[in-house]
């Protein structure tokens, strides 16, 4: 079943004089459950082609369908509310509220729309995580791995159709980052998540379903296994 449809995407930045085509042209979908990889270099247009998908930026033309919904031709605060609902997000900087413990943190997208959390799923994400034992510490309190897995558990509780993740594992070391994939892909299996994540490390593209390369706006489709075409 397809989730997610992106068709003829561009997306050109205008500064004064100077214009960048950051996406050309870029079509792919994705089916539920998978669980792809982007890379390419920096610059190249990984950010701007996932903040369009999660409607963060505004495409300059194309299309995008989530669950068959197109996400620009909704009004804006239609638009906000079926994102909240649909798309989660996992950046970087982890991106946690600092004044909120993990349980609060991993429930705060559901108070946000005004929907009870289920004592029983809140448990099992606690358990998936393994900050069970974490659940009072604030953010400050928890290593960089651990805080990574409470944004990851965020953006899981609502059940989101589609995950994007901007180089989740960019501020964590190789053990860390392992573990971080490892949630991901788990969550691929478990849920029937779909996930779009970018990375800068080839290694861990390696539990992906699929890889996509986007080169100077471009988007290419490297299939299951990359190693041998990542340079
Ligand atoms: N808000 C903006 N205004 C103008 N140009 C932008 C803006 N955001 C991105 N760009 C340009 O678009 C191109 C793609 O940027 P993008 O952030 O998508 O790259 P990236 O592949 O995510 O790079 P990195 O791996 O370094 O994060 C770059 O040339 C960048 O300078
Ligand atoms: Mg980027």
């Amino acid at each position: 079943m397809e989730i997610l449809k992106v068709h003829n995407l561009c997306k050109t930045y205008t500064q004064g004089e100077i214009k960048v085509e950051a996406l050309k042209n870029v079509s792919f979908s994705l089916e539920k459950g998978e669980f792809a990889a982007v890379v390419g270099e920096s610059g190249s247009g990984k950010s701007t082609l996932l903040n369009c998908i999660g409607a963060l930026d505004v495409p300059t033309s194309g299309q995008i369908l989530l669950d068959g919904q197109n996400l620009f031709s909704m009004k804006e605060e239609e638009r906000t509310i079926f994102r909240r609902r649909n798309i989660g997000f996992v950046f970087q900087t982890f991106q946690l509220v600092s004044e909120l413990n993990v349980e609060q943190n991993l429930i705060f997208p559901l108070l946000l729309d005004y929907r009870k959390p289920d004592p029983e799923a809140v448990e099992e994400l606690l358990k998936l995580l393994g900050l069970s034992d974490r659940r009072r510490h604030l953010p400050g309190q928890l290593s960089g791995g651990q805080q990574q897995r409470v944004a990851i558990g965020r953006a899981l509780i609502t059940r989101p159709k589609l995950i994007l993740a901007d180089e989740p594992t960019g501020n964590l070391d190789s053990k860390n980052s392992q573990d971080v994939i490892d949630l991901l892909t788990e969550a691929s299996r478990r849920y029937q998540q779909t996930i779009l994540m970018i990375t800068h490390n080839r290694n861990l593209t390696a539990c992906a379903d699929r890889v996509f390369r986007v080169s100077d706006g471009i988007l290419k489709d490297l299939g299951g296994t990359v190693n041998e075409t990542l340079s």
